[in-house]
């Protein structure tokens, strides 16, 4: 049996995670159990309660700590060109060999926090593009998270955040703004940003959903998940994905072993870049 006082916590867990569910439509229940505990129980000790029905309650009654509360369990945490060799995989294994059966290479980055990745995957396939005349790009770029998406749409960054984009990329799609960087505007036209809940009523943020992108990036997402929400992500995004597409997913991430028939690892790329191929039927 186990310790009573870990029943009443879970029970208070329950409660607090129904509680964001119902006040901002977001349900993290089937997120992993120790992730949540650890950040429920450091948002209680911040707000000084010391307990989690004490916080429960403070939760109700003050509405600005739900906020606190939403933005401490999406993690915004993302960077330009993350896992730099995983993009240089992208660009000379992956784009090249493309579907992108329109004319125009369609990616969707899910879980975009502040916009890094979408903005670093816009460059990559601008140059790409450019390579191969007469392609076009678009990105969609969606996120739980509103606030981390205002920041996302002005494409605005510190000196310190561009560091990583190639020099040669930062002096075609980086424009100096005061003491900082903006992305040029024939990229940030090219990134729509939603709104959006990949586990929510509607599988993608746009109307067309059936295999409606060439590229799909859900990097540092799925970590967050419990085994069966990451099974039914998946299957998610495999409804979204043309067959010869690809989906990469984080480097300390791995797909569920039961989706071998949907993904398979992609041609030519160096294992452990969690990049795969969007297998046929
Ligand atoms: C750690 S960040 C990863 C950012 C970026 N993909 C990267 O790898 O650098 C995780 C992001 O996933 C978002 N997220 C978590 N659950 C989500 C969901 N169900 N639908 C959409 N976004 C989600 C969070 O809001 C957060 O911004």
């Amino acid at each position: 049996m186990g310790h009573p006082g870990a029943a009443a916590a879970d029970g208070a867990v329950e409660r607090i995670l129904a509680e964001v569910a119902e006040r901002r439509g977001i349900d993290f229940r089937d997120y992993r159990a120790d992730t949540l505990r650890n950040r429920l129980e450091s948002r209680m000790r911040a707000a000084g309660c010391a307990d989690l029905a004490t916080y429960h309650a403070r939760l109700i009654a003050e509405r600005e700590e739900i906020d606190r509360l939403v933005e401490s369990l999406v993690v915004p945490v993302t960077e330009f060109f993350r896992d730099g060799w995983v993009f240089r995989e992208l660009a000379d294994r992956v784009l090249p060999a493309l579907p992108g059966s329109s004319g125009t290479l369609r990616a969707w980055v899910v879980g975009t926090a502040t916009g890094e990745e979408a903005y670093t995957v816009a460059m990559l396939l601008a140059e790409a593009a450019a390579r191969q005349r007469g392609r076009g790009f678009e990105v969609v770029a969606s996120d739980l998270d509103r606030r981390s998406l205002e920041v996302a749409r002005k494409g605005l960054y510190p000196e310190s955040a561009v560091e990583a984009v190639p020099s040669d990329l930062r002096r075609r799609y980086l424009r100096p703004e005061g003491s900082r960087f903006r992305v040029v505007d024939s990229i940030r036209g090219r990134v729509h940003f939603a709104q959006h809940d990949l586990m929510g009523p509607r599988i993608a943020p746009e109307k067309a959903i059936v295999a409606a992108f060439d590229l799909v990036f859900c990097r540092n997402v799925l970590l967050y998940f419990e085994a069966s929400l990451r099974v039914r992500a998946v299957q998610r995004l495999a409804a979204v994905i043309e067959p010869g597409g690809a989906l990469v997913i984080g480097v300390t991430e791995a797909l569920p072993r039961d989706s071998t028939e949907q993904f398979v690892a992609h041609p030519g790329v160096r294992p452990g870049a969690g990049i795969f191929r969007r297998a046929s039927g």
